[in-house]
């Protein structure tokens, strides 16, 4: 079991926090957010709040957590030691300035995890390498170890998936509730449908989504209707588009 450190107790750090309490992980969180951080450690003995420093000081693994334009105020001020696993979550703080303030640690990794990821299925982009990552939350989560920085920040614009789904499960589930009537009915229905679906695929290699789309969408039926009208509104080119936006944003932060 290792001790492990996060700095900046916020909303993705408080899932791994809880994750790796529960396997075991002596678990220590700095103090802002004080009120997320009280939370963790009365959920458990394995959660220690601490001061920013002392979390440095007592952690092998340090978890850096914070916003982009928090992190050069706090992060210079911090007495890293060398030998010491970093791991950055934090999307468009970049390799060269993390060596810098991090200096002498030299050991960084960054990865973009998802809340979800305390309950396992989700998968860890990791750059350079996903060996710390893997030890820690490989049993449940996939850790996936991509090529460049610039593609872990690829990954990162492709991560924006999500609202972008959830905002066309709510237009679907709106316009289900407004023929039937049943808002909460509608949007159980949308939410298992799609949940269901994609638990089901199980594991996935290169063309598996086009072939179960086409496989669905043969000549003729009303599946292939949906292909038509998303390609007709050209849903294809705003989706790329609108990734590339993003992309070209988390390199400019970078
Ligand atoms: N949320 C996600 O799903 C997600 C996913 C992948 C990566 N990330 C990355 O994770 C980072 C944090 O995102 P988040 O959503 O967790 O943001 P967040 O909820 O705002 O968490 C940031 C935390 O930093 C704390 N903080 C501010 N000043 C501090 C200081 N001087 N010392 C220590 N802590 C301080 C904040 O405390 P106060 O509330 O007291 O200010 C807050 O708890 C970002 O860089 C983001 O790109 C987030």
């Amino acid at each position: 079991m290792s001790r492990v450190g996060f700095i900046g107790t916020g909303h993705i750090a408080a899932p791994m926090a809880r994750a790796l309490a529960r396997d075991g992980h002596e678990v220590s969180v700095s103090d802002r957010n004080a009120q997320i951080a009280a939370e963790l450690a009365a959920q458990t003995p394995r959660i220690t709040v601490l001061g920013n420093q002392a979390v440095v000081d007592r952690s092998d693994i340090l978890f850096l957590c914070l916003r982009p334009d928090v992190a050069p105020d706090v992060l210079p001020g911090l007495e890293f030691r060398a030998g010491q696993q970093i791991v950055s979550v934090m999307a468009g703080v970049s390799r060269a300035d993390l060596l810098g303030v991090c200096a002498p640690a030299d050991a960084i990794s960054q990865t973009i995890p998802i809340g979800f990821m305390e309950h396992g299925g989700c998968p860890l982009a990791a750059y350079p390498d996903g060996a710390v990552l893997e030890a820690l939350f490989g049993q449940t989560n996939t850790v996936i170890p991509v090529a460049s920085e610039a593609a872990l920040n690829q990954h990162f614009a492709a991560c924006k998936l999500i609202p972008g789904m959830l905002d066309m499960m709510a237009t679907a589930s709106g316009w289900l509730s407004e023929r039937t009537g049943d808002a909460r009915k509608a949007e159980l229905f949308v939410t298992r449908l799609l949940g269901g679906y994609l638990a089901a695929l199980g594991d996935v290699e290169a063309g598996r989504l086009t072939t179960e789309r086409d496989a669905l969408a043969t000549p003729g039926t009303i599946s292939r209707m949906m292909i038509e009208g998303l390609e007709g509104g050209d849903m294809r080119q705003v989706l790329t588009d609108t990734l590339n936006r993003i992309n070209t944003r988390l390199e400019g932060m970078a």
